[in-house]
Protein backbone atom coordinates (compact mmCIF):
# COMPACT_ATOMS: atom_id res chain seq x y z
CA UNK A 1 0.00 0.00 0.00
CA UNK A 2 1.41 3.65 -0.66
CA UNK A 3 1.62 5.87 2.09
CA UNK A 4 -0.07 9.28 2.08
CA UNK A 5 3.69 10.86 1.30
CA UNK A 6 4.53 8.59 -1.31
CA UNK A 7 1.20 9.13 -3.35
CA UNK A 8 2.04 12.78 -3.24
CA UNK A 9 5.57 12.61 -4.32
CA UNK A 10 4.04 10.80 -7.07
CA UNK A 11 1.71 13.65 -8.11
CA UNK A 12 4.81 16.13 -7.75
CA UNK A 13 6.40 14.14 -10.35
CA UNK A 14 4.02 13.70 -13.21
CA UNK A 15 4.53 16.31 -15.43
CA UNK A 16 1.14 16.44 -17.42
CA UNK A 17 -1.61 18.56 -16.24
CA UNK A 18 -4.35 15.83 -16.84
CA UNK A 19 -2.60 13.50 -15.62
CA UNK A 20 -1.18 15.09 -12.48
CA UNK A 21 -4.41 15.88 -11.44
CA UNK A 22 -6.35 12.97 -12.63
CA UNK A 23 -3.71 11.14 -9.92
CA UNK A 24 -4.27 13.72 -7.66
CA UNK A 25 -8.02 13.43 -7.48
CA UNK A 26 -7.58 9.18 -7.55
CA UNK A 27 -5.33 9.66 -4.45
CA UNK A 28 -7.49 12.11 -2.68
CA UNK A 29 -10.57 9.70 -3.15
CA UNK A 30 -8.35 6.20 -1.94
CA UNK A 31 -7.79 8.78 1.30
CA UNK A 32 -10.83 9.47 2.44
CA UNK A 33 -12.10 6.18 1.79
CA UNK A 34 -9.38 4.91 4.30
CA UNK A 35 -10.46 7.45 6.63
CA UNK A 36 -14.09 6.55 6.13
CA UNK A 37 -13.17 2.86 7.18
CA UNK A 38 -11.25 3.71 10.01
CA UNK A 39 -8.14 3.29 8.64
CA UNK A 40 -6.47 6.05 7.45
CA UNK A 41 -3.22 5.53 5.53
CA UNK A 42 -0.31 6.05 7.21
CA UNK A 43 2.13 9.20 6.52
CA UNK A 44 5.21 7.18 5.63
CA UNK A 45 8.07 9.77 4.51
CA UNK A 46 8.96 10.19 1.22
CA UNK A 47 11.55 13.37 -0.65
CA UNK A 48 9.59 15.70 -2.38
CA UNK A 49 11.40 17.25 -5.48
CA UNK A 50 12.78 20.87 -4.70
CA UNK A 51 10.52 21.78 -8.03
CA UNK A 52 7.63 19.55 -9.22
CA UNK A 53 7.79 18.23 -12.70
CA UNK A 54 5.73 20.41 -15.29
CA UNK A 55 4.38 19.66 -18.96
CA UNK A 56 6.68 21.21 -21.40
CA UNK A 57 4.10 23.92 -22.53
CA UNK A 58 3.53 26.62 -21.66
CA UNK A 59 6.38 28.43 -21.45
CA UNK A 60 7.45 29.94 -18.60
CA UNK A 61 8.24 33.90 -18.90
CA UNK A 62 8.96 36.21 -16.12
CA UNK A 63 6.11 38.27 -15.03
CA UNK A 64 7.12 41.09 -16.98
CA UNK A 65 7.63 39.78 -20.36
CA UNK A 66 3.97 38.21 -20.25
CA UNK A 67 2.41 39.77 -22.60
CA UNK A 68 -0.66 41.57 -20.94
CA UNK A 69 -4.11 41.39 -23.13
CA UNK A 70 -7.19 43.58 -23.04
CA UNK A 71 -10.03 41.95 -21.07
CA UNK A 72 -12.57 42.83 -23.03
CA UNK A 73 -11.38 40.87 -25.95
CA UNK A 74 -12.24 36.95 -26.72
CA UNK A 75 -8.24 36.23 -26.82
CA UNK A 76 -7.70 38.84 -23.33
CA UNK A 77 -10.86 36.56 -21.79
CA UNK A 78 -8.27 33.14 -22.94
CA UNK A 79 -5.52 34.62 -21.77
CA UNK A 80 -7.21 35.34 -18.22
CA UNK A 81 -8.40 31.31 -18.08
CA UNK A 82 -4.85 30.48 -19.07
CA UNK A 83 -3.42 32.21 -16.06
CA UNK A 84 -5.89 30.62 -13.81
CA UNK A 85 -5.42 27.48 -14.89
CA UNK A 86 -1.69 27.81 -14.55
CA UNK A 87 -2.47 28.95 -11.39
CA UNK A 88 -4.37 25.70 -10.27
CA UNK A 89 -1.54 23.67 -11.24
CA UNK A 90 0.60 25.28 -9.25
CA UNK A 91 -2.22 25.20 -6.42
CA UNK A 92 -2.18 21.29 -6.96
CA UNK A 93 1.63 21.20 -6.17
CA UNK A 94 1.47 23.10 -3.58
CA UNK A 95 -0.68 21.70 -1.09
CA UNK A 96 0.58 18.01 -2.09
CA UNK A 97 3.99 19.08 -1.07
CA UNK A 98 3.23 20.46 2.24
CA UNK A 99 2.08 17.11 3.22
CA UNK A 100 5.62 15.18 2.61
CA UNK A 101 7.31 18.26 3.20
CA UNK A 102 6.79 19.08 6.13
CA UNK A 103 5.92 14.96 7.48
CA UNK A 104 8.47 15.11 10.27
CA UNK A 105 6.51 17.84 12.12
CA UNK A 106 4.12 16.07 14.27
CA UNK A 107 0.26 16.99 12.96
CA UNK A 108 -3.31 16.40 13.65
CA UNK A 109 -5.20 13.86 11.27
CA UNK A 110 -7.53 16.74 10.03
CA UNK A 111 -4.50 18.83 9.07
CA UNK A 112 -3.93 16.18 6.00
CA UNK A 113 -7.80 15.81 5.20
CA UNK A 114 -8.00 19.68 4.83
CA UNK A 115 -4.49 19.80 2.38
CA UNK A 116 -5.95 16.31 0.62
CA UNK A 117 -9.23 17.89 0.50
CA UNK A 118 -7.97 21.31 -0.93
CA UNK A 119 -5.19 19.39 -3.57
CA UNK A 120 -8.65 17.44 -4.81
CA UNK A 121 -10.54 20.88 -5.32
CA UNK A 122 -7.58 22.23 -6.96
CA UNK A 123 -7.55 19.51 -9.15
CA UNK A 124 -10.99 20.28 -9.78
CA UNK A 125 -10.24 24.01 -10.59
CA UNK A 126 -7.62 22.94 -13.19
CA UNK A 127 -9.68 20.74 -15.17
CA UNK A 128 -12.91 23.39 -15.20
CA UNK A 129 -10.14 25.79 -16.73
CA UNK A 130 -8.51 23.39 -19.24
CA UNK A 131 -12.34 22.49 -20.28
CA UNK A 132 -13.45 26.51 -20.75
CA UNK A 133 -9.91 27.13 -22.76
CA UNK A 134 -10.92 23.62 -24.94
CA UNK A 135 -14.15 24.91 -25.52
CA UNK A 136 -12.82 28.58 -26.64
CA UNK A 137 -10.54 26.32 -28.90
CA UNK A 138 -7.34 27.04 -27.28
CA UNK A 139 -5.66 24.61 -24.23
CA UNK A 140 -3.72 24.79 -21.60
CA UNK A 141 -0.15 25.57 -23.10
CA UNK A 142 -1.03 27.28 -25.52
CA UNK A 143 0.45 30.79 -24.07
CA UNK A 144 3.76 31.65 -21.89
CA UNK A 145 2.53 31.64 -18.06
CA UNK A 146 4.47 33.43 -15.29
CA UNK A 147 7.68 31.53 -14.33
CA UNK A 148 8.12 31.67 -10.49
CA UNK A 149 5.21 31.06 -9.03
CA UNK A 150 6.85 28.49 -6.99
CA UNK A 151 9.16 30.13 -5.40
CA UNK A 152 6.99 30.89 -2.27
CA UNK A 153 6.81 26.84 -2.12
CA UNK A 154 11.03 26.93 -2.16
CA UNK A 155 11.26 30.17 0.06
CA UNK A 156 9.35 28.57 2.80
CA UNK A 157 10.97 24.79 2.10
CA UNK A 158 11.52 24.62 6.15
CA UNK A 159 9.30 26.63 7.82
CA UNK A 160 5.53 25.27 8.49
CA UNK A 161 4.43 28.62 9.83
CA UNK A 162 6.12 30.24 6.79
CA UNK A 163 4.65 28.32 4.50
CA UNK A 164 1.09 28.93 5.61
CA UNK A 165 1.34 32.77 5.89
CA UNK A 166 2.64 32.78 2.70
CA UNK A 167 0.77 30.08 0.52
CA UNK A 168 -3.09 30.46 2.02
CA UNK A 169 -3.01 33.43 3.77
CA UNK A 170 -1.57 35.80 1.38
CA UNK A 171 -1.61 34.00 -2.19
CA UNK A 172 -4.78 32.47 -1.87
CA UNK A 173 -5.92 35.41 -0.21
CA UNK A 174 -5.55 37.08 -2.99
CA UNK A 175 -7.07 34.96 -5.09
CA UNK A 176 -10.31 36.00 -2.53
CA UNK A 177 -10.28 39.69 -3.88
CA UNK A 178 -9.91 39.31 -7.69
CA UNK A 179 -12.12 37.01 -8.53
CA UNK A 180 -15.48 38.34 -8.10
CA UNK A 181 -14.05 40.94 -11.10
CA UNK A 182 -13.15 38.06 -12.94
CA UNK A 183 -16.47 36.47 -12.42
CA UNK A 184 -18.50 39.96 -14.20
CA UNK A 185 -16.55 40.05 -16.61
CA UNK A 186 -17.50 36.63 -17.78
CA UNK A 187 -20.67 37.22 -16.70
CA UNK A 188 -20.77 40.90 -19.00
CA UNK A 189 -19.57 38.57 -21.86
CA UNK A 190 -21.79 36.04 -21.40
CA UNK A 191 -19.61 33.20 -20.85
CA UNK A 192 -21.81 30.68 -19.06
CA UNK A 193 -19.19 27.95 -18.52
CA UNK A 194 -16.68 30.19 -17.47
CA UNK A 195 -19.01 31.71 -15.05
CA UNK A 196 -20.15 28.51 -13.20
CA UNK A 197 -16.47 27.33 -13.26
CA UNK A 198 -15.10 30.69 -11.18
CA UNK A 199 -18.05 30.73 -8.93
CA UNK A 200 -17.11 26.67 -7.87
CA UNK A 201 -13.66 28.03 -7.46
CA UNK A 202 -14.27 31.12 -5.77
CA UNK A 203 -16.56 29.11 -3.06
CA UNK A 204 -14.27 26.31 -2.62
CA UNK A 205 -11.09 28.47 -2.31
CA UNK A 206 -12.24 30.54 1.04
CA UNK A 207 -12.17 26.97 2.50
CA UNK A 208 -8.23 27.22 1.68
CA UNK A 209 -7.79 30.30 3.25
CA UNK A 210 -9.21 29.23 6.19
CA UNK A 211 -7.77 25.49 6.01
CA UNK A 212 -4.51 28.18 6.33
CA UNK A 213 -5.30 30.31 9.11
CA UNK A 214 -6.95 27.27 11.21
CA UNK A 215 -3.19 25.43 11.41
CA UNK A 216 -1.46 29.20 11.20
CA UNK A 217 -3.06 29.72 14.84
CA UNK A 218 -2.71 26.09 15.98
CA UNK A 219 1.19 26.61 15.54
CA UNK A 220 1.07 29.68 17.37
CA UNK A 221 -0.98 27.96 19.95
CA UNK A 222 1.52 25.27 20.29
CA UNK A 223 4.69 27.72 20.72
CA UNK A 224 3.53 30.04 22.24
CA UNK A 225 3.36 32.56 19.86
CA UNK A 226 0.95 35.69 19.04
CA UNK A 227 -0.39 35.09 15.68
CA UNK A 228 -0.64 38.41 14.11
CA UNK A 229 3.03 39.49 15.15
CA UNK A 230 4.41 35.97 13.97
CA UNK A 231 2.32 36.15 10.61
CA UNK A 232 3.53 39.49 10.13
CA UNK A 233 7.04 39.12 10.39
CA UNK A 234 6.68 36.03 8.69
CA UNK A 235 5.03 37.99 5.58
CA UNK A 236 7.82 40.05 5.95
CA UNK A 237 10.58 37.82 5.37
CA UNK A 238 8.96 35.11 2.94
CA UNK A 239 7.22 37.50 0.79
CA UNK A 240 8.37 40.06 -1.37
CA UNK A 241 6.78 43.42 -1.70
CA UNK A 242 3.65 44.78 -0.17
CA UNK A 243 0.06 43.10 0.10
CA UNK A 244 -2.12 45.05 -2.53
CA UNK A 245 -5.84 46.49 -2.09
CA UNK A 246 -8.56 46.73 -2.29
CA UNK A 247 -8.98 43.88 -0.05
CA UNK A 248 -12.21 41.13 0.20
CA UNK A 249 -12.81 41.96 3.74
CA UNK A 250 -16.30 40.05 3.85
CA UNK A 251 -14.68 36.78 2.13
CA UNK A 252 -11.34 37.32 4.30
CA UNK A 253 -13.00 37.65 7.60
CA UNK A 254 -14.95 34.27 6.87
CA UNK A 255 -11.63 32.68 6.25
CA UNK A 256 -10.47 33.10 9.69
CA UNK A 257 -8.18 36.43 8.15
CA UNK A 258 -9.12 39.83 10.14
CA UNK A 259 -8.24 43.34 8.89
CA UNK A 260 -5.69 43.85 11.46
CA UNK A 261 -3.44 41.20 9.75
CA UNK A 262 -3.18 42.03 6.78
CA UNK A 263 -3.55 45.89 6.44
CA UNK A 264 -0.57 46.99 8.17
CA UNK A 265 1.72 45.12 5.48
CA UNK A 266 0.23 47.48 2.66
CA UNK A 267 2.30 50.23 1.89
FE1 LIG B 1 -8.18 26.69 -6.82
FE1 LIG C 1 -6.84 27.10 -3.33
Amino acid sequence: MQTLCEMAVDVLTTADGREKTRKSRAYAAAYFAAREAGTPLPLGRAEPPLRPSRPEKPELLDPRDVPKRKPGSEKGRIALLHAVAHIELNAVDLHWDIIPRFADTAMPQGFYDDWVKSADEESKHFNLMCDCLEELGSHYGALPAHAGMWRAAEDTVDDLMGRLAVVPMVLEARGLDVTPGMIALFKKAKADSAVAALETIYGEEVGHVAYGSKWFHFLCGRHDHDPKETFHALVKKYFHGPLKPPFNEEKRAEAGLPPDFYWPLTD
